[in-house]
């Protein structure tokens, strides 16, 4: 039988597909990535991180690199988390709230469209191989980084950003 609803299309189809990939991987993403911690570690000892930095943790996922980067930038450094899919980042806020830590705020919005109202020392990548290819997300980070940021891209299948943040930019892969 025909439906006389109208055609409904997504605007973007990558992007519900993503946000429908992390609604199902959100509850036992934590343990998937636990074999990657090493690469995690390294890549935001690369942040070069000094006490009272912002950072922009791009995709942030689950915080799962909070308490690393809360190491580097202490209590009066912050974290900006930048992520889309509304599961992974309600464990993102659990995780700071357990730990009471006062100095991460979010942006729950795709990369490409958030209101970034800092300018960044820093920016993380972690396992955002999607993100690095989107012209415009790349775009809108760089244009909050402050002169200088350093920008870090890790993950485990080669990284081909659209366009390199900045001269520091280092890539692990
Ligand atoms: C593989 S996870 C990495 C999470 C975290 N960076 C980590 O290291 O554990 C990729 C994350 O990027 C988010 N993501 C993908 N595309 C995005 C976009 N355009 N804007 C915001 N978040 C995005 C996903 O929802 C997912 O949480």
């Amino acid at each position: 039988m025909r439906s006389n609803r109208p055609l409904m299309r997504s605007p973007n189809p990558g992007r519900q597909r993503a946000l429908d990939q992390y609604r199902l991987r959100a509850r036992y993403y934590d343990a998937e990535l636990l074999a990657f911690e090493p690469i995690r570690r390294q890549a935001i000892a690369l942040l070069g991180l000094e006490v009272g930095l912002t950072v922009l943790d791009v995709g942030c996922g689950t915080g799962l690199s909070f308490e690393l980067l809360q190491q580097g930038l202490g209590p009066r450094g912050r974290i900006v988390g930048i992520e889309q899919s509304p599961e992974m980042l309600e464990r993102a806020r659990k995780r700071v709230s357990r730990h009471g830590w006062r100095n991460v705020t979010f942006l729950n919005a795709p990369v490409e469209a958030a209101t970034i109202r800092v300018g960044a020392d820093a920016a993380l990548f972690h396992f955002t191989h999607d993100i690095v290819r989107n012209r415009e997300a790349i775009g809108n980070v760089i244009r909050h980084l402050k002169p200088g940021a350093r920008v870090v891209a890790a993950g485990a299948t080669r990284i081909r950003f659209h366009q390199l943040p900045c001269q520091n930019t280092v890539i692990l892969d």
